[in-house]
């Protein structure tokens, strides 16, 4: 008799389950939540034992101490997965964002040495032991919003020794963070004051750092900044192919704010993700379809900076895999919480409530490479499982701000 330690049931569960292959959903299939009415989920030692429906889950052998519930109605479905944050930082930018919502550009301050510029200073000045406090926080504010897996990006360092430091206060945090955390080394954010122009030096010395983040395991993917003016994919590639080299995914802020052609050469590359794509032309656009590739939208950036968000329709139509992310960062995205990316996904992109939910959570451990692990119901996974304040899951798209997150596991484990 299969055994079980968590039981909850009387749900309308999500189980977001694959439907065919483990591929992430596009086109017609990207708003398929896999809706179970009076469904329930069983887990035992941290992963998902079965799900089914009805009172069938009777015949589970509950283990001592097994936690049970009938949870009435409300909606059971995978935690979230936050496939792009920038977590690992000191101070807050409430001068520039005044300025930039009263008409500067977000670009133009970063040439001028503010913006990203000002966050790598009040971060290199902070200890370890007070952003080892910070990570711990947000990463626990996250997990309170029903996130169970979140990456985490350093980038705040910009020259090497202070990019591994950064990273390996996140491998701290990582250690003892309730939920899964996947590391990313953004190796090339903005080009060094010290260095003047001299982008080919500070790739070499960002590929040189690899071996570190290698050695010490720091990181599972290499990101970079491809933007006009700050770098293009010529200065990346040799970057992204000793990362590819060593064994590292590759992923990219690409096309964000103009199109640089960092679409395209995202999908060339087999990038894990390609993020923001916001301005990705029409080009870009079917290089990633043919490849796959997985698009993090980032609609706070969009909303804090004011820029045009992504059209998600321009993705579904061309079948592209679309995930959401909060991009939590001091500059363009102070945003907190998967609930609050879902509501800009579909007020500012245009997602169906349930395409941004497909987009929060199977199609989001896609694009952090996990997308046989969680992001779903299914027996064998782990069980980042929530439950929400509400019986139709619409809700979360709905009423901004509302506190829907009323019960968050993650591996099997009560986190909030
Ligand atoms: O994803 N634009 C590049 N990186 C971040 C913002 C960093 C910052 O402004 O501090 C982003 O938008
Ligand atoms: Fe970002």
């Amino acid at each position: 008799m299969t055994q079980a330690d968590l039981v909850l049931h009387g749900a309308r569960l999500l189980t977001l389950a694959p439907l065919r292959e483990e591929r992430p959903r596009v086109g017609p299939a990207a708003g398929d939540v896999g809706p179970v009415p009076d469904g329930w989920v069983a887990a035992r030692d941290g992963a998902i034992v079965a799900t089914g429906h009805g009172a069938t889950h009777e015949r589970l052998e509950r283990v001592a101490g097994a936690i049970e519930r009938d949870v009435e109605g409300r909606v059971v479905m995978p935690g979230f997965v936050d496939p792009h944050t920038h977590l690992c930082y000191a101070g807050e930018r409430w001068e520039e964002f005044a300025t930039r919502r009263s008409g500067a550009d977000y670009l133009a301050v970063l040439t001028a040495g503010g913006g990203i510029h000002a966050t790598v200073r009040a971060t290199r000045e902070a200890t370890d032991e007070a952003l080892l406090a910070l990570l711990q926080r947000r990463i626990g504010d996250a997990t309170e919003l029903g996130t169970t897996t979140i990456e985490v990006k350093s980038g705040y360092g910009l020259e090497p020794a202070e990019e591994l430091r950064q990273l390996r206060l996140i491998a701290g945090a990582r250690a003892i963070a309730p939920i899964d955390v996947a590391v990313t080394y953004l190796a090339a954010h903005a080009l060094p004051a010290p260095l003047g122009d001299d982008r080919a030096r500070f790739i070499r010395e960002a590929i040189g750092a690899l071996a570190a983040v290698i050695d010490e395991k720091l990181a599972e993917a290499v990101d970079a900044f491809v933007e006009k003016g700050v770098f293009d994919v010529d200065d990346v590639r040799p970057l992204f192919a000793a990362a590819k080299k060593a064994g590292l995914a590759v992923t990219l802020h690409a096309d964000q704010l103009n199109d640089v052609g960092a679409a395209a050469f995202a999908a060339r590359i087999r990038a894990r993700s390609a993020d923001h794509v916001a301005h990705a032309s029409a080009d870009g656009l079917r290089a990633l379809a043919r490849a796959q590739t997985p698009v993090v939208l980032l609609p706070g950036s969009a909303f804090f900076v004011g820029y045009a968000p992504p059209e998600a329709r321009r993705f579904i139509a061309a079948r592209v895999p679309l995930a959401l992310a909060t991009d939590h960062n001091p500059g363009t995205s102070p945003l907190e919480g998967m609930p609050n990316a879902i509501v800009l996904g579909v007020t500012l992109c245009g997602l169906t409530p349930h395409e941004a939910i497909v987009a929060a959570t199977i199609n989001a451990a896609h694009a952090l490479g996990r997308g046989g692990r969680t992001g779903a119901l299914v027996a064998g996974r782990r069980a980042d499982v929530i439950v929400l304040d509400t019986d139709d899951e619409r809700e979360l798209a709905y009423r901004m701000g509302a506190p829907l997150i009323d019960e968050v596991y993650a591996s099997g484990k009560r986190v909030a």
